[in-house]
C-alpha cells in the first residue's frame, strides 16, 4: 500500500467514533482530509463539524457538512486529527500543515482526541520532524534566539502565513525527552502563539495504519 492508501484507511477507520447527532472536531492535513471524506458520507446523520483550518472548512463545506463556530458549541465529544510524529505516550508533534494553533484549541475543548496516522509517524523519541512554532511576526528574531538557547535550530517557513496571520518557525535538531517541559518552556516565550508539541493534551486514542491493518492504541 502507498502511504496515501494507509492514510485513507485510517481516516475512514475513525468514522466508527462518530455518532448520529454529533458535532465533530476536525483536524487538518492529508490524513484528516480522508477523514473529512468519510464524514461527508454521513453528513446527513451528524449536526456538523468544528474545523481547525480554512482548508478543512472548504473541504467540509464542499461535502455538505455544516460548520459550527467553536464559540457556539458547549462541548465536543471527539476531535479527529493527524500528527507529524506520535510516541507511545500519545504525545505528538503537529503543525506540519501550519494549523497547530486552531488544532490545539479544538483539542483542548474535545473530550476525546483521536489521532489518525500511518505507522511511519510512530516514533520512540519526538523531534526528528522539525517542531513547528507559530509566532507573532514582530517577535520572530527574538523567538528564534530563544529557541537556539533551548538547543534547537529554528528555520523560518518561507512563504507561509497562518490562518491567524502569523509566521511559523520549524525547529530542527531537538531530541525531545521531556515533551511536557519543553512545551511549557516554548509556550512561555513572549511572541510565541503556539508550539506544535501536544504533550500536556496528548491523544486519548491513536489509530495507526500499516500493511497489517489498523491498530488501536489507548
Ligand atoms: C496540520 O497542521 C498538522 O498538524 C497535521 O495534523 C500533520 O501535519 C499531519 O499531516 P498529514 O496527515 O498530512 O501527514
Amino acid at each position: 500500500m502507498t502511504q496515501d492508501e494507509l492514510k485513507k484507511t485510517v481516516g475512514w477507520a475513525a468514522l466508527k467514533y462518530v455518532r448520529p447527532g454529533m458535532i465533530v472536531g476536525v483536524g487538518t492535513g492529508s490524513t484528516a482530509a480522508h477523514f473529512i471524506d468519510a464524514l461527508g458520507s454521513v453528513s446527513h446523520q451528524i449536526q456538523g463539524a468544528v474545523s481547525s483550518s480554512e482548508m478543512s472548512s472548504a473541504k467540509l463545506m464542499s461535502l455538505g457538512v455544516p460548520l459550527f463556530d467553536l464559540n457556539d458549541v458547549d462541548s465536543l465529544d471527539v476531535y479527529v486529527d493527524g500528527a507529524d510524529e506520535i510516541n507511545v505516550s500519545m504525545q505528538m508533534i503537529k503543525g506540519g500543515g501550519g494549523a497547530l494553533t486552531r488544532e490545539k484549541i479544538i483539542a483542548a475543548v474535545a473530550h476525546k482526541f483521536i489521532c489518525i496516522a500511518d505507522a511511519s509517524k510512530l516514533v520512540d523519541v519526538l523531534g526528528t520532524f522539525p517542531l513547528p512554532v507559530e509566532v507573532i511576526p514582530m517577535a520572530s528574531a527574538w523567538v528564534a534566539r530563544e529557541l537556539v538557547r533551548l538547543g534547537g535550530q529554528p528555520v523560518y517557513r518561507q512563504g507561509v502565513v497562518t490562518d491567524n496571520g502569523n509566521i511559523i518557525l520549524d525547529v530542527h535538531n531537538l531530541a525531545i525527552l521531556d515533551a511536557v517541559d519543553l512545551e511549557w518552556q516554548i509556550n512561555n516565550i513572549p511572541g510565541v502563539v503556539t508550539v506544535g508539541l501536544f504533550a500536556r493534551r496528548s491523544a486519548d486514542v491513536a489509530l495507526i495504519s500499516s500493511e497489517q491493518g489498523v491498530k488501536i492504541i489507548g
